[in-house]
């Protein structure tokens, strides 16, 4: 298949778009490096993409209509979207990045999607959405109106823009509700990745609530492989179905569109996860206990009934097991 990623300089993006590239699809990339974070690693990712003939990136950012419209030209056979100003906590102090970059941007993908439709569009949501729901664990049949910031807010409206599209213009879509995705070539701004750095440069870290907090770390190749097996589970037309859709099912009653959870369904103490990183480092960790952090929410947690009924595969990486994975990167990336 001929296959688009957005986002593909960005830690998932990259590590579906080697996944793809391994399982003999051809990929185009498209990414704005933008300076969220450090784009040298951004670079770093897209380089060792483009060692691959079968895959071609380009920098563009998806507002600028002209350039995203140039680059997706007559249409994909599939489209997995990930780029996105991600980032619970940056959006308290730069919600205009969230406007742009995921109503945006979102809105010119769905745009072009509408003009040539793949067969199957999979676009990234996260577990936020979920926002003060509180009863766990979070299904995808519960409702999810309560977003605690912007991120979120503009998540849950893409999952909204993507159902009108599809509704309308009956392209195959599947939101994809990720749950705190950790692993090699990940993200500065999130917890392990902070964490280690502060663990190897002596410096204390930051441990909000107390503590008590539960996180539903799922490692990054099971991630990529519960979204590959997706990739041929494109949602049918309400009038193509050959039988109702099981309770637990997202499927829309109007469009072929539903919404997945990917998350490993084991919550983590955050204090079991500095464990682990301590494990990984053989380094102690110094820690500043504060307060909880505005928009943060004290647990997620995946039920995954659906991903298992759909791919029959659930996230099985032991949280040892992928920060360790995880520390041996960064000590190689960073020469430690
Ligand atoms: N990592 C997680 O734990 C997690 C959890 C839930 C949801 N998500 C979602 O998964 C997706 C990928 O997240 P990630 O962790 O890989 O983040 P990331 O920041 O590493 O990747 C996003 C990539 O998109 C690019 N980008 C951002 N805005 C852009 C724009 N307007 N135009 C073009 N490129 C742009 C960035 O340069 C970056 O390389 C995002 O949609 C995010 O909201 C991630």
């Amino acid at each position: 298949m001929r296959i688009l990623v957005t986002g593909a300089a960005g830690f998932i993006g990259f590590h579906t778009a080697r996944r793809l590239l391994e399982d003999g699809h051809e990929v185009v990339g498209i990414d704005g490096f933008t300076p969220y974070y450090d784009p040298a690693l951004k670079l770093r990712r897209h380089e060792i993409l483009q060692q691959n003939p079968a895959y071609c990136g380009h920098e563009a950012m998806l507002e600028d209509f002209a350039a995203f419209k140039a680059i997706y030209g007559e249409g994909f056979d599939a489209v997995y979207h990930f780029a996105a100003q991600a980032g619970v906590r940056y959006s308290l102090d730069n919600p205009r990045a969230y406007v742009e970059a995921n109503l945006v941007g979102t809105f010119n993908l769905l745009e072009l999607l509408r003009h040539a439709p793949p067969r199957h569009a999979l676009l990234a949501s996260t577990s936020s959405v979920y926002g003060a729901n509180a009863s766990i664990p979070f299904r995808e049949t519960d409702r999810a109106d309560h977003p605690l910031t912007l991120y979120a807010a503009t998540k849950k409206a893409n999952e909204e823009m993507a159902h009108s599209y599809s509704h309308l213009f009956n392209i195959p879509t599947t939101m994809l509700r990720f749950f705190t995705v950790y692993g090699p070539w990940g993200r500065p701004d999130m917890a392990l990745f902070k964490f280690a750095a502060a663990l190897f440069e002596g410096r204390p870290i930051d441990i909000y609530n107390h503590g008590n907090m539960r996180r539903d770390f799922t490692f990054v190749g099971d991630l990529v492989e519960a979204m590959v097996r997706l990739l041929g589970q494109a949602p049918l037309a309400p009038d193509a179905r050959p039988a109702p859709a099981p309770a637990l099912d997202s499927l829309s009653p109007v469009a072929p569109w539903r919404v997945v959870n990917i998350g490993a369904r084991t919550p983590v103490a955050l204090m079991d996860f500095v464990a682990a990183i301590e494990a990984a480092t053989g380094l102690r960790a110094s820690c500043n206990f504060m307060d909880m952090q505005q928009g943060d929410v004290p647990i997620t947690f995946a039920n995954t009934e659906l991903l298992f009924l759909l791919t029959g595969f659930t996230p099985k990486t032991p949280l040892q097991e992928g920060v360790s994975a995880f520390v041996a990167w960064y000590r190689a990336y960073h020469g430690v």
